[in-house]
């Protein structure tokens, strides 16, 4: 019988074999910033699916492991829930597709695996023939035992947008095994534990659009997953997960170290899935918080303890901690897949002991709270064991414990009204876990209360009612509304501002996003955090509208001014419209003369000044495309179009927010215009008042400049011209200046000059910068032959060194080796040519010893 670690082994072992390569299982925490956790084997490759990033090999296998939260309560009461599990695959990034895929995964299942092919079911979606016709013809499969299944069940996405595509999934008949599942007549797919499902191949090949629709990815592509847990317990004929050998050395812990028995197996089981998670959670990082992933791993710890106490009382009672006793046997099981979990052991135990410390202190300060109501008499109802389960974590199970100890009775039936009533109420603000951004949330979002409806073209305040409100971070809440009138990003254009309030909130709006049609608002919160079913009033930015309106209008007269001015094939490649300006990217190879600039930008500012209307119409492509509207490049766009029509100009397809008409945007000035790409130009401009101060920030630039030159500005250039010329005339007097004085100095110089085996020696300290030693040197190179001349210049504690050889004693002597023998004595180094060479020294107090060395040289 295969155990779990075998089993791990031979599904990569058998992928090896056809040239897949392996990877490491990639964190808990993806790289992919829409998700919470690693939900799947595929999660690692999303990028390379999407075509977004070329991956390194086309065939890879992996074991993965994942962590799913949506079944939580499910987890220990049924045979296969888990929150962390491991998931097999293979991947074909462009590579192979249905056929090997298909063919490899019965081949594994029935000749490794050795499972009997008679039990083997398969679905594939319903209108794919080949996956059916693979699996009959192919592999040979009874056709009874083939079932074609809906969008339900054999179309897998990783969320509501992205890479997706139709799924066929391979079933394990547990007829007859022991369980109570003999429904005889149902088939995969339909209600029940009949069958179970244990492969999922995934035929990657669609990427789901914003708008809906399925645009083919770059190449098709495999992603199949096997949960390991669960083909473990067909390979060893066991009906519950918990049963196979990857469980086997943590039950027997936690039966060990909370002293519990067969009869505790929902506790038992609860434990050892969440102790499972946390340890993987743990060592990869996250640590227990009030937010995001820290706010699972504090839940599930805290489940977990919740589970022990309920199921042995000295716990509670004492107030013990035990979980973290459990994570040796999660390790000593897993070890050979997770060699890092070793390392990091003593790490995770001491997380785990020291939230389960703070649990245990809360369930005293809880117990406390209600043996203090039980001694006053007071009536320990739903209010009450509710409070304590919503404020301290409290299991209603352990309420009821402590007041079953103290004889007093109290209903579960109250409890339960008051959670779903919270539920109901806030599904909500408590809910600090952000799945916000989980494309899957916002898939059962949109289909309980479809999109969120605009109301921002014709109105900049509206009264809403809240469909949901969570926590994000420290400050930021997510908030979506039946209606909004706030324009969330699109097209170029940067999402609204504002404000949303009531009588006792205010939300201050700091940005949207638009996911599947619905509006979702990042705001933060004054005052009391409101409920889900209040009703607020929203409201937009005025001013701050005003201006990305103006720049917006703007842009789509710059891209018709540009497509008239450079010709009709230049086309948008890209823009960006916000409050302060805009910025637009076009299609045109060449560099673009200041004239032809300014006429495009005086074209702008013509229709600006003739204030043409602008209309918007709803209309078919068609219809539009007679219009001339123009589409941008790579946009999909739906059935009914928004035309923005600036009547006799333009008319572009746009959801953008417009002025009425074009006087509205006042002026227009291009602030530059440069290459973004190759074969991209990008021209940034402002409108309005953004314009307006713009040029009076130049104009007063030019004032002041003026005022220094104590001349007006219409005399500037004048002024500036003729003080160029006379710098330069001073400069070349300083030179000539400077270069008698040198010679000059010189002399004296070489009248200090010694003379060594018929060399000419000239060693000196002189006042000079040090770019003028050479000036020095080559002067008395000149006048004196058979010279060897070292100058040192100190400028801010810096030595400067010089050296010049005559010609006719390069052969012996060389400049370069001689100022760095000097430089180094100093600290300092350097180089150069036999006959003229700098360097740079460090210790002033050094120069002296250094420049008495120089005579030594020559002898
Ligand atoms: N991504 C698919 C799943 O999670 C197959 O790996 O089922």
């Amino acid at each position: 019988m295969m155990t779990g670690n075998e089993l791990r082994r031979s599904f990569i072992e058998f992928f090896e074999s056809k040239k897949h390569q392996h990877f490491e299982s990639a964190s808990l925490i993806p790289e992919d910033k829409t998700l919470l956790l690693t939900v799947a084997g595929m999660v690692p490759f999303k990028k390379f699916f999407l075509g977004e990033k070329k991956a390194p090999t086309k065939r890879v296998t992996t074991y993965q492991k994942c962590i799913r939260t949506n079944d939580l309560e499910n987890v220990g009461r049924t045979p296969r829930h888990h929150t962390f599990f491991e998931m097999l695959g293979n991947f074909s990034f462009g590579d192979y597709f249905k056929k090997e895929a298909i063919c490899w995964s019965w081949e594994y299942i029935t000749e490794v695996l050795k499972i009997d092919k008679d039990r083997l079911y398969v679905s594939v979606y319903k209108t794919d023939d080949e996956a059916y016709s693979i699996w009959k013809d192919e592999i040979g499969i009874d056709p009874t035992h083939i079932v074609r299944l809906g969008d339900e069940d054999n179309w897998w996405a990783a969320g509501p947008i992205g890479s997706c595509g139709p799924c066929s999934e391979i079933y394990y008949d547990t007829l007859n095994m022991g369980k109570n599942n003999e429904e005889i007549n149902c088939k995969p797919g339909d209600e029940g534990d009949r069958f179970l499902e244990i492969w999922n191949l995934v035929f990657t090949e669609w990427n789901k659009k914003e708008d809906g629709s399925l645009v083919p990815l770059p190449e098709k592509n495999i992603d199949t997953g096997a949960g390991l847990e669960r083909v473990a317990s067909v390979v060893q004929h066991k009906s519950n997960n918990f049963d196979t050998d990857i469980f086997e050395k943590i039950i027997k812990s936690i039966k060990d170290v909370v002293n519990l028995t067969e009869k505790d197996n929902t506790a038992i089981r609860i434990i050892a899935d969440h102790v499972r998670a946390a340890t993987f959670l743990i060592c990869d990082g996250v640590l227990p918080s009030n937010e995001g992933r820290g706010y699972i791993l504090k839940k599930l710890i805290r489940r977990a303890y919740g589970a022990g106490s309920i199921a042995n009382k000295e716990i509670f009672n004492k107030g013990e901690t035990f979980l973290y006793k459990i994570v040796d046997s999660v390790v000593e099981t897993m070890k050979e897949a997770y060699p890092e979990l070793v390392d990091k052991k003593e790490e995770i135990k001491d997380v785990i002991r020291s939230e389960e410390e703070k649990f245990a202190k809360t369930l005293k300060a809880g117990t406390e709270l209600l043996l203090d109501d039980i001694t006053k008499g007071v009536k320990i109802d739903g209010s009450t064991t509710f409070k304590l389960y919503d404020t301290f974590g409290f299991p209603f199970e352990l309420t009821k414990l402590v007041c079953e100890q103290h004889n007093i009775e109290v209903s579960e039936e109250e409890f339960n009204k008051k959670l779903e009533e919270q539920v109901q109420r806030s599904k909500s603000s408590r809910v600090v876990m952000s799945d916000m951004i989980k494309d899957e949330f916002i898939s059962n979002f949109y289909k309980q209360h479809g999109e969120t409806k605009f109301t921002g073209y014709e109105t900049l305040k509206d009264r809403a009612e809240i469909l949901h409100i969570s926590k994000k971070d420290e400050d930021t809440y997510e908030m979506i509304f039946d209606k909004t009138p706030f324009y969330a990003a699109q097209g170029g254009q940067v999402s609204d501002h504002g404000v949303i309030y009531n009588d006792s909130f205010k939300a201050t709006v700091k940005d949207l996003i638009k996911k599947s049609d619905i509006f979702i608002h990042y705001v933060t919160i004054d005052g009391e955090i409101p409920s889900v079913g209040d009703v607020v009033e929203l409201e937009v930015d005025k001013d701050f509208r005003a201006k990305t309106m103006r720049n917006h209008t703007a842009t789509h007269i710059l891209h018709r001014a540009v497509k008239e001015i450079l010709g009709d094939h230049v086309n948008q490649a890209g823009s960006l419209v916000y409050d302060k300006g805009l910025r637009f990217d076009f299609t045109y190879g060449k560099v673009i003369d200041k004239e032809t600039l300014r006429k495009i930008e005086r074209r702008v500012n013509e229709i600006i000044q003739k204030d043409m209307k602008l209309e918007v119409t709803n209309t078919t492509k068609d219809v539009a495309d007679k219009m001339g509207a123009i589409a941008l490049f790579d946009e999909k766009y739906k059935d009914i179009v928004r035309v923005v029509d600036i009547v006799g100009y333009s008319a572009e397809l746009c959801g953008g927010t417009h002025c009425p008409s074009t006087g509205v945007i006042g002026s227009f000035y291009i602030l530059s215009e440069q290459a973004k790409a190759s074969g991209v130009r990008r021209i940034e401009a402002v409108t309005g008042f953004g314009a307006y101060d713009y040029v009076n920030e130049n104009r007063d630039l030019l004032q002041n400049v003026a005022d220094e030159f104590k001349t007006d500005v219409h005399q500037l250039q004048d002024t500036v011209k003729k003080s160029i010329e006379k710098n330069t005339e001073l400069e070349k007097e300083v030179e000539s200046l400077k270069d008698e004085l040198i010679s000059h100095k010189i002399s004296g110089i070489i009248s200090e000059k010694k003379d060594i085996n018929g060399v000419s020696l000239i060693v000196k300290k002189v006042k000079a910068e040090q770019k003028d030693l050479k000036t020095y040197i080559d002067k008395i190179k000149n006048k004196v032959d058979n010279v060897i001349v070292l100058l040192a210049t100190v400028n801010d504690d810096k030595i400067g060194f010089a050296c010049g050889v005559s010609k006719e004693l390069t052969k012996k002597y060389k400049a370069g080796d001689i100022v760095k023998t000097v430089a180094q004595i100093t600290g300092g180094n350097g180089g150069g040519k036999p006959d003229f060479a700098q360097a740079g020294g460090k210790d002033v107090a050094k120069l002296n010893e250094a420049l008495e060395k120089v005579e030594n040289i020559l002898c």
